[in-house]
């Protein structure tokens, strides 16, 4: 049982964020473990509140990556992205400025304008078009927090990452990399949902498993988070999981999730509720 103090304070918004649950999540994680793995890094929300003292850290979004490699070098770098940003949507119309940051970001996805973006869009929800890829969110209508503040949470998150290096690259590649005694914790796309969201990447379910599986063989510990039972009227979409590659489940009640509540909007919310369950291999 490892315990942490909450830590809910988001650096960037992403869909599916553990900002709100990581604690708990990390409540049942092994004591002891050597390094420490997130492959699907996202927000990086369980890393920031886990602090561990050794790990590796990546996603296949590149532009979030950036982001988490300017922090650990200089973490000055990034609150200079965010105040020029700030400034030059401060400066005339909003969504004007808004629209000339999303369009130089998808004109050439860089990690400086994705922060802002991932801030300022709505609710905090970034999607991407099915045709061309091309970020796809409005602007959002809540307003922006200033630069001292943003530079506040860039510190705290700064001390909490600085043992860990970061790589943009495919989970199986990061998992491979994994050595007994380690430990990996994994939050894939939601298997049902989130193909516009994360730039449309194909993501197999089954394919994760065989990942697992390679490294509970060679003594590496993975948690999983997967999204359980989430009953949409009759409809339970809750994956399969392979019969003893997990010892134990945890079912964690998310309380609505960001995305959910996005989906759903305008739609009936009734009989809606949605967990998370989170998978051990020991
Ligand atoms: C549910 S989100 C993770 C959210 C994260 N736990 C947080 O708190 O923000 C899933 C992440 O998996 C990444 N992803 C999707 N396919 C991937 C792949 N094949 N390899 C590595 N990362 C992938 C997405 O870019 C996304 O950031």
């Amino acid at each position: 049982m490892v315990e942490v103090t909450p830590f809910k304070r988001q650096l960037l918004k992403w869909v599916g964020s553990k900002a709100r649950v990581a604690h708990r999540i990390i409540a049942h994680f092994p004591d002891g473990f050597a390094t420490y793995h997130e492959p699907f890094l996202g927000s990086g929300a369980v890393l920031a509140a886990l602090r561990p003292e050794r790990a590796c850290a990546s996603d296949l979004f590149a532009p979030l990556i950036e982001i988490f490699t300017a922090l650990s070098r200089d973490p000055e770098v990034v609150k200079v992205w965010y105040g020029e940003r700030l400034a030059h949507f401060q400066s005339g119309p909003a969504l004007e400025r808004y629209a000339d940051i999303r369009a130089r970001y998808n004109a050439a996805p860089n990690g400086a304008d994705f922060l802002f973006l991932s801030r300022a869009c709505y609710g905090g929800v970034v999607r991407f078009r099915r045709k061309d890829g091309a970020m796809s969110t409005p602007l959002g209508a809540h307003p922006l927090m200033p630069l001292a503040r943003f530079s506040d949470r860039v510190d705290l998150w700064a001390v909490r990452i600085r043992s860990t290096t970061f790589a943009t690259c495919d989970y199986r590649e990061a998992m491979a990399r994994a050595a007994p005694g380690d430990l990996v914790y994994c939050d894939p796309p939601y298997a049902t949902s989130q193909s516009i969201l994360y730039g449309a990447q194909a993501f197999q379910l089954p394919e994760l498993f065989g990942a697992i599986a390679e490294c509970k063989a060679r003594g590496v510990r993975v948690a999983l988070s997967i999204d359980g039972a989430k009953k949409s009227g009759r409809r339970d979409c809750a994956p399969e999981v392979p019969a003893g590659l997990f010892e134990r489940a945890v079912t964690l009640d998310l309380g609505g999730s960001m995305l959910r509540r996005f989906q759903m909007e305008g739609g009936q919310m009734d009989g809606e509720e949605v967990s998370d369950r989170l998978m051990l291999s020991w």
